[in-house]
């Protein structure tokens, strides 16, 4: 078949090389000129494992081109997939759509023949409706355009596998040639076996949004008990593990940290609850604005307790951060937990040194005030606190005990419930975490507690 995919970010550029990968002829377009030229040359402009192999071969196979001309994209093929992004809105909780409107609008007009339109990014229900009545004005005469929707489940870190095995494929169509259409697309998956779920665009529009709901609900509860598990000297991994073989609950998102961010989870929620509102049953939602809450508040516990291990203030303070990334395997920065809390003490007069594997030069565009430092040891050469902020296997992998000889301060928050805390607290560390005691140093620590009181003492009043 032959398909357009409009919009080569995160979402678009993997669903391009994967739909060539399936055996497509796809076209991709995208405003960004400098993107296109990447995409075109089959490099990868952002970090995501996996993708460069699938569209260099995608490309080199000819099956996958690039284009920023949206009349291009109308005359070459008859099912156009819209995968820009809708961002939170600058001025409420909504989504912005300003995107997939432009696309509509630029697209739906230049069209021949009977065409499917089918929208990939996440969207507030009643969208499909909404965009049909417009398609329907713009259509020329003698086109037949529908609109369906077909949402997206990818994980970034795992986006390629996700799209060429995912857990489920869910259509929302509006006639059975729709239907036809999108198994065709999908044929190759649905012959492995992939369960698929064809339902109306309302529906479909919904699961997205409930997906991602449940999972920051999931997420924030975890964090909740955590926050009793402070309270009580209760430790939150070992809640989480014993809750995890219930199988009802299950083990996966009940690792409680510093939170949930990047570009879906928090947006995503706050446009559920103001669409609800819209729709008159925004009390049935009510309990996100907990989730958001919830949520937000891991990064100010992560700070007061950052605080407190720097000697009750950050003026002065040199704080190595790890992990600017929302999450591991990834170069997104957006809506990163981890890049607030760097922030937020640097903003309370921390000297903040950043590492980060892959998210550096994001981070570093949108916070510049920063030090950067592309190595771990030297970021933390002379901290007074180490955060460990994202939890990247690099940093599972780091030595304590080497670490220590250039921090002699020897203090560590982990963030995230990653590092191994018998670890660090042998090779002489003060690890403190979110939702669990703080480990007692060794017996035969007592240089380490007593470099500890130096410092304190050290410390200005
Ligand atoms: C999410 C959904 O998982 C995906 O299905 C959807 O298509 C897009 O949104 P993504 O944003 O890539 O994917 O990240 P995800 O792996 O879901 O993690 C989201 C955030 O939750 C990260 O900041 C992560 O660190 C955090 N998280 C995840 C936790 O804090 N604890 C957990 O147990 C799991």
């Amino acid at each position: 078949m032959r398909l357009t995919v409009i919009g080569t970010g995160y979402l678009g550029a993997v669903h391009a090389a994967c739909m060539a990968d399936l055996g497509h002829e796809v076209l991709g377009v995208d405003i960004d000129a400098e993107k296109i030229a990447a995409l075109g040359e089959g490099r990868v402009p952002f970090f995501e494992p996996g993708l460069q192999e699938v569209l260099g071969t995608a490309v080199a196979s000819g099956r996958l081109r690039f284009t920023t001309a949206i009349d291009e994209a109308a005359d070459f093929g008859d099912v156009h997939f819209v995968c820009v992004n809708t961002p939170q809105r600058r001025d409420s909780s909504a989504a912005d759509l300003r995107a997939v409107d432009a696309v509509i609008d630029a697209l739906v007009p230049r069209l021949r023949g009977r065409c499917l339109v089918v929208g990939k990014s996440t969207v507030p229900v009643g969208t499909t409706a909404r965009l049909s009545a417009r398609v329907a004005e713009l259509a020329q005469e003698g086109a037949d355009v529908e609109v369906a929707w077909n949402p997206e489940f990818l994980r970034e870190g795992f986006a390629v596998q996700d799209t060429l095995r995912p857990e489920r494929l869910v259509t929302g169509v509006q006639t059975p040639w729709a239907d036809r259409t999108l198994r065709e697309v999908y044929a190759p998956l649905l012959r492995t076996g992939v369960p698929y779920i064809s339902t109306g665009p309302a529906t479909a529009e919904l699961v997205k949004v409930a997906a991602n709901s449940f999972l920051a609900t999931k997420i924030s509860f975890i964090n909740a008990m955590a926050e009793v598990c402070d309270a009580t000297g209760a430790d939150v991994t070992t809640l989480a593990e014993a809750l995890g073989y219930d199988t009802r609950i299950g083990r996966r998102f009940l690792k409680a940290g510093l939170g949930f961010g990047g570009g879906c989870l928090p947006k995503d929620i706050r446009a559920f609850t103001a669409r609800a509102d819209e729709l008159g049953v925004g009390s049935a939602v009510a309990f996100l604005h907990e989730v958001d809450a919830i949520n937000t508040r891991q990064r100010r516990r992560t700070v007061d307790i950052a605080r407190d291990m720097a000697g009750g203030g950050f003026e002065g303070r040199r704080i190595a951060v790890l992990g600017a990334t929302f999450k591991p395997d990834s170069d997104d920065v957006r809506d990163s937990p981890a890049l607030a809390v760097a922030a937020a003490i640097h903003g309370e007069g921390a000297a903040v040194r950043l590492h980060d594997p892959q998210g550096m030069d994001n981070a570093r565009a949108v916070l510049p005030v920063l030090d950067y430092v592309p190595d771990v040891t030297k970021a933390c050469e002379g901290a007074d606190l180490v955060l460990h902020l994202t939890e990247w296997a690099d940093y599972r992998r780091i030595d304590p005990a080497e670490l220590a000889a250039v921090t002699p301060t020897r203090r560590i928050l982990d963030a995230r419930n990653a590092l191994d805390a018998a670890l660090w607290v042998s090779a002489g560390w003060t690890l403190r975490a979110l939702g669990r005691p703080t480990p007692a140093p060794l017996p035969s620590q007592q240089t380490a507690a007593g470099h500890e009181s130096a410092v304190r003492s050290a410390e200005p009043a």
